[in-house]
């Protein structure tokens, strides 16, 4: 049984009725659950703001803590600005650019969800990079929404990520049928 989403997350609903590409509420729990596990002073990155319903999840997951803080990028100017004016916790940093330009220059991070295209599909190594050890990665829509066939071309680059993620020897990594089809991989 879950309880109702947190106040974050309703506003972040809200905000994404005309964007069809957020985390649904089993990925978002379970982000909020990994983010409420980051060491102080923890530090998280999400690839790919959106409406901002994947963040609302993760800073969920982090109040009512102010040590930790939680990026978000997001290549959309429009989108970036749509989702920042909401009211978001003061350790919530907005960046806008393309995640793969900024990524070498963000440090590292104890938790990461990589949610774009960018730093999933393409500069999957420079996400893994940006990992601090014991620091955990995720990503999502990993199978077909049911009912739902992916074209060849997407399928390929999906299990490329798959097979990136199970076999990179800096990473323990586990697929989860949860939500969308979760991978978790936590860096050594
Ligand atoms: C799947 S949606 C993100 C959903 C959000 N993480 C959530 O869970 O609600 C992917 C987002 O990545 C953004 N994006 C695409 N290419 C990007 C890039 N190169 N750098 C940063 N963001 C990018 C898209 O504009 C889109 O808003």
């Amino acid at each position: 049984m879950n309880s109702a989403p947190p106040p974050l997350v309703t506003a972040a609903l809200d905000r994404a009725a005309d964007f069809a590409y957020s985390c649904d509420p089993a990925v978002g729990r379970l982000l909020a659950t990994l983010a409420a596990h980051v060491p102080p002073h923890g530090r998280v990155l999400e690839l790919g703001t959106g409406a901002g319903v994947g963040l609302a999840w993760l800073a969920s997951g982090l109040v009512p803590r102010t040590d930790a803080t939680v990026t978000t990028v997001e290549y959309d100017g429009e989108r970036a600005s749509q989702t920042s004016s909401g009211d978001w916790p003061p350790f919530v940093r907005f960046l806008t650019g393309d995640a793969l330009e900024l990524l070498p220059g963000l440090g590292t991070f104890d938790l990461i969800f990589a949610d774009a295209v960018a730093g999933k599909q393409t500069g999957l190594d420079l996400t893994i990079a940006a990992l601090n050890p014991r620091g955990m990665l995720v990503v999502d829509d990993m199978s077909p929404a049911p009912g739902t066939v992916w074209d060849s071309e997407f399928a390929a680059k999906q299990d490329a990520v798959r097979r990136t993620l199970l076999t990179h020897e800096r990473l323990v990594t586990v697929e989860l049928p949860h939500g969308s089809g979760v991978i978790l991989a936590t860096a050594r």
